[in-house]
């Protein structure tokens, strides 16, 4: 259950904890601390000292003054979470994190992908848990170190219409670090066409060791434009109005991000587990719920299987 509040008098921002030291907990962290927001940033292991913060890769870092803590060493309940783990990772944090949560507190899913969010409010609806989707982009380039590689945009909201919408008071709270950060009402489109993109994008560029733009040449770009094709078709049997977009914006996104490298292909390449049971694998398992095969889709998960990528 959770820990009850402590205290009597309201505090005007109680602040954020992060859950998560990597790239994307510690940018917020960072440009939260950076701005004077109170901030605490949970890790695995303790570590005091500073985390630097560079705005570029060729800038000089910032020296902040912040230290990661276990959950189990905070003093007082949780009253704001970000959570800022990868998807696999997120409902066994959130189990982790449930003692040390306020009654009232709200939980932040800074998750890619889609899957993990509906498992969590499903396990726990006594949550109050908002959805955030963001491209921002960040890399740690060595421990206690981040960079700010991508300046973009966030977004948050409910995936669920609720009576007790907090959003603006949250998107408010976490604007001050600097960060852009809207409120929108349709967060779960905006996740949904993530998925989308990110399904059609990331596994490829895992397979053929590429960058994303590489995906718009040759045998490739057959590969791109049939992933895109197959989860247009199941978005359209799902009733989504967006769903003759995916493939324009697919292409768009590889046009637009030739240069990077996507997270999945990172993570193969570092041997780490990727996301994509909660991308490719979660569109599966909305295609077989109604009886719809998506052969592209299966295919490029069994040939990455093949090659330890899961
Ligand atoms: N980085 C980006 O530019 C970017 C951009 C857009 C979206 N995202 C999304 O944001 C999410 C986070 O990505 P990321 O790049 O920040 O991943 P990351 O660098 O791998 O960081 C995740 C961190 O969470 C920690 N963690 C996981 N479970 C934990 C637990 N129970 N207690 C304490 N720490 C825990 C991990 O620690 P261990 O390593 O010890 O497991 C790791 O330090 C992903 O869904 C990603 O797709 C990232």
């Amino acid at each position: 259950m959770p820990m009850p509040s402590t205290g009597t008098a309201p505090c005007p921002d109680p602040g954020w904890t992060v859950l998560g030291a990597g790239a994307m907990g510690s940018l917020w962290a960072a440009r939260l601390a950076q701005q004077g927001v109170g901030v605490h940033l949970l890790a695995r292991q303790e570590r005091q000292g500073s985390l630097r913060l560079r705005e570029s890769a060729d800038s000089a870092a910032i020296e902040l003054p912040l230290a990661q803590h276990r959950l189990e060493s905070l003093a007082h309940p949780i009253e704001r979470l970000l959570l800022c783990c990868k998807a696999p990772d997120a409902l066994p944090a959130i189990e982790q994190a449930l003692p040390h949560l306020s009654n009232n507190a709200r939980v932040v899913l800074c998750q890619n992908g889609l899957g993990s969010q509906q498992q969590i409010i499903k396990r726990f609806p006594q949550l109050d848990i908002y959805c955030l989707s963001t491209t921002e982009g960040a890399y740690l380039p060595a421990p206690h170190e981040v960079v700010h590689a991508g300046h973009g945009q966030s977004w948050l909201g409910k995936l669920h219409a609720s009576d007790s919408d907090h959003s603006p008071e949250l998107v408010s709270s976490l604007g001050q670090s600097g960060l852009r950060i809207q409120h929108d009402p349709q967060i779960g489109d905006r996740l949904w066409m993530k998925l989308a993109i990110n399904a059609s994008i990331n596994g490829l560029t895992a397979l053929y060791q590429c960058r994303n733009g590489d995906l718009l040449e040759g045998e490739k770009r057959g590969r791109l434009e049939a992933l895109s094709d197959e989860t247009r078709s199941l978005y359209r049997q799902l009733g989504m109005g967006f769903a003759e977009q995916i493939p324009r914006q697919v292409r768009q996104v590889c046009r637009d991000t030739a240069a990077n490298y996507s997270s999945t292909y990172q993570d193969s390449q570092c041997g780490r587990a990727t996301e994509l049971p909660f991308i490719n694998g979660f569109i599966l398992q909305q295609a077989q719920a109604i009886g719809l095969t998506m052969p592209e889709h299966k295919r490029l998960l069994e040939e990455l299987e093949r090659r330890g990528i899961h």
